[in-house]
């Protein structure tokens, strides 16, 4: 016999709602930090004892809650922010459910003190007896929370240990102050302050919270956002790759104010860096993405944490692009783009670097002296590219360099359309124009050193060549499909509904990709074609990642991916092995085409190809004063 069917009281509701909101500490800081923002508050003091677990304690000089409002506060759905349907599908607030504080105040011991400009003084409301007491304290709220849990034992035991739930809400807080560097917060954790950072203001208030929160090395590892276009705007920093870390415990996205964690941003930012990031690691970026209200729907989720936008497929563009593009530019090029620097101290600020001549094309200048094969040079060679008949290899042209005479290594095709050529003059003082500088000498066959009017460069050869190589190959393939090997034997292969109806829908881009798959039964596919690149590999597994891809993510992306994927595999064959010597000529040349392709920080995957070493850096490893 089933139990009769019976209301619940309201406690218990209350209960089970606190559960969607009220997770952990951080949940508490979380929801009072945004009702004290949206109080317009401009300092704002967190305390907690035990991680939050015992007490946290937020106070703010934000507007203030009328003392005949202050029950009404407390209660679900009772909100100032928002009163119609209206309202809420263009809300403003971070808050608008209005169901946090009455959430806590069933799952602890909440205390509620607020006083107004209009107020002679401020009223505390204790939750539990509805006590309503005459207070002390300035305009602003204080809301306090103790003993989360107390009353529903079985969610306290799954809290962590104190230094966790402290971490946690330490995570919370540095969110918010992220992105709001007009507002001071100060933090305290057992009595002792964990962290101040006074409000800034003015154009540079945001690198300067930046600053506060992440460190000063993070303002230097990364480069500035700012666009806008077609109703979006982004702006904020994002790290260089080598800033990138193995965890994702520095990525800060916010749209209109709020923070998220949203799947078409994330792809679009991971999209963006794919080229020029190691394996797993992840970038750092402090985001914001502005757009009309009416374009984002925030209530998805009860943390809000998560959004809906209504154009995802213009937001995931819009940041893709923007992001790459501003990835894209080399550093060596770029004045005052943060340098591969060892690292040895921090970097001083760098004159201004002349990127003209790279970018802006110089002429190829050829050699006047006859073109005589060295068989040194031989060596170094890259091996021919037979890929699609394209001829990507630089033409390395050069003489022998032992006549000691003047010669011009010339390397056409590079990436910007651009023929650099770079002339052997070693004992020329390096200058800016050169952000790379003079190559002085090859080290281990491996790495090239050169001078340049900073201090030290040194370079990884065949992680530069390569880079150089796999950017040629990406302009020069852009008009083209890819070569495909039609298979003599089919393969067949069990697949699902959905991946037959992924290959249906998406023929176009696999047939791009020069995959060619069609339906056997309804639960068969046959893979007739291949890319000529991968007819080795295995046709089951590719077909399966791809179609995979093409069911979760954009077809464009998909294919750009897989091409630069076969590009990459091609390019690092191609590209200088370690221990081929190389002149100074060729070494200069390779620097100067780094100076002028985009990505050429990193190799193709996502190692650095070059590292600077300041002579400020030199002169602390030898201890010497200048
Ligand atoms: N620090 C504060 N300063 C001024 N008013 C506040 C403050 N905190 C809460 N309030 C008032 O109390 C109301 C209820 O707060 P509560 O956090 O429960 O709901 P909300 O912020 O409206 O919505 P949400 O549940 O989405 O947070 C708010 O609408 C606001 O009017
Ligand atoms: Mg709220």
């Amino acid at each position: 016999m089933p139990s009769p069917i019976r209301a619940l009281p309201d406690e218990l509701i209350s209960q089970i709602a606190a559960g969607e909101v009220v997770e952990r500490p951080a949940s508490v800081v979380r929801e009072l930090l945004d009702n004290a923002l949206d109080a317009s508050a401009t300092q704002i003091v967190i305390r907690l004892l035990s991680g939050g677990i015992r007490l946290i304690h937020v106070e703010d000089d934000g507007c203030g809650i009328p003392r005949d409002q202050l029950a009404l506060a407390l209660q679900r759905h009772a909100t100032s922010k928002i009163g119609n349907l209206h309202d809420l599908e263009a809300v403003g607030t971070l808050g608008f459910r209005g169901e946090a504080l009455a959430a806590m105040a069933s799952v602890s011991e909440l205390t509620l003190a607020s006083r107004t400009a209009a107020d002679e003084h401020a009223w505390s409301l204790q939750a539990r007896t509805g006590e309503l007491r005459p207070f002390a304290r300035a305009v602003g709220t204080s809301v306090e929370v103790r003993e989360l849990f107390f009353s529903t034992p079985a969610r306290r035991k799954f809290l962590k240990s104190e230094a966790t739930e402290y971490a946690h809400c330490m995570d919370v807080v540095r969110r918010h102050a992220l992105s709001h560097p007009e507002v001071g917060f100060a933090v305290w954790h057992d009595g002792q302050c964990t962290a101040q950072w006074r409000a800034h203001s003015g154009p540079e208030a945001f690198k300067a919270r930046a600053s506060d929160v992440l460190g000063s090395e993070f303002i230097e590892g990364s480069l500035s956002v700012q666009v806008q276009q077609a109703g979006l705007s982004l702006q904020g920093l994002i790290g260089v790759p080598d800033q990138a870390r193995s965890r994702a415990d520095q990525q800060f996205m916010y749209v209109n104010g709020r923070f998220v964690r949203d799947k078409v941003i994330q792809h679009a930012v991971r999209a963006a860096y794919e080229d020029v990031l190691h394996g797993q690691r992840q970038p750092v970026f402090v985001l914001h993405l502005g757009l009309d209200p009416l374009g984002v729907d925030v209530n998805v989720h009860p943390t809000k944490i998560e959004v809906r936008f209504r154009d995802g497929r213009l937001v995931h563009h819009f940041v893709q692009s923007t992001l790459k593009a501003a990835l894209a530019a080399p550093r060596s090029a770029t004045p005052d783009a943060p340098q591969a620097s060892l690292g040895l101290s921090s970097p001083e600020p760098r004159p201004a670097l002349q990127a003209s001549g790279f970018a802006s094309g110089m002429p190829a200048r050829q050699s006047t002296l006859g073109l005589r094969a060295d068989p040194q040079w031989q060596a170094f060679r890259p091996e021919p590219l037979t890929f699609n008949d394209v001829q990507a290899a630089p033409k390395w042209a050069a003489t022998t360099p032992h006549t000691g005479a003047q010669v011009q290594p010339v390397v056409t095709g590079n990436a910007m359309g651009a023929s650099v050529n770079a002339t052997e003059r070693s004992t020329e003082p390096a200058h800016d124009d050169m952000p790379l500088g003079h190559a002085v000498a090859q080290l281990h066959g491996v790495y090239i050193l050169a001078e340049n009017a900073q201090g030290l460069v040194v370079v990884d050869m065949h992680a530069a060549h390569e880079r150089i190589l796999y950017e040629q190959l990406k302009q020069q393939l852009d008009a083209q499909p890819l070569e495909t090997q039609p298979l003599l034997v089919p393969l067949s292969f069990a697949a699902t509904p959905e991946e037959i109806a992924t290959a249906e829908t998406h023929a176009e881009t696999l047939s791009q990709l020069g995959l060619d798959l069609s339906p056997l039964s309804a639960s068969r596919m046959a893979i007739r074609s291949v890319p000529a690149r991968l007819a080795q590999a295995d046709g089951v597994a590719l077909a399966r990642s791809v179609l995979a891809e093409l069911a979760e993510h954009e077809a464009s992306t998909v294919l750009e991916r897989h091409r630069n994927e076969l590009l990459a595999t091609l390019a690092c064959h191609s590209a200088v092995r370690a221990n081929r010597q190389l002149s100074l000529m060729e070494m200069n040349a390779l620097l100067r085409q780094m100076e002028a392709t985009e990505r050429s920080d990193q190799c193709n995957h996502g190692r650095p190809t070059w590292r600077a070493v300041s002579l400020k850096e030199l002169d602390q490893l030898f201890l010497r004063g200048r």
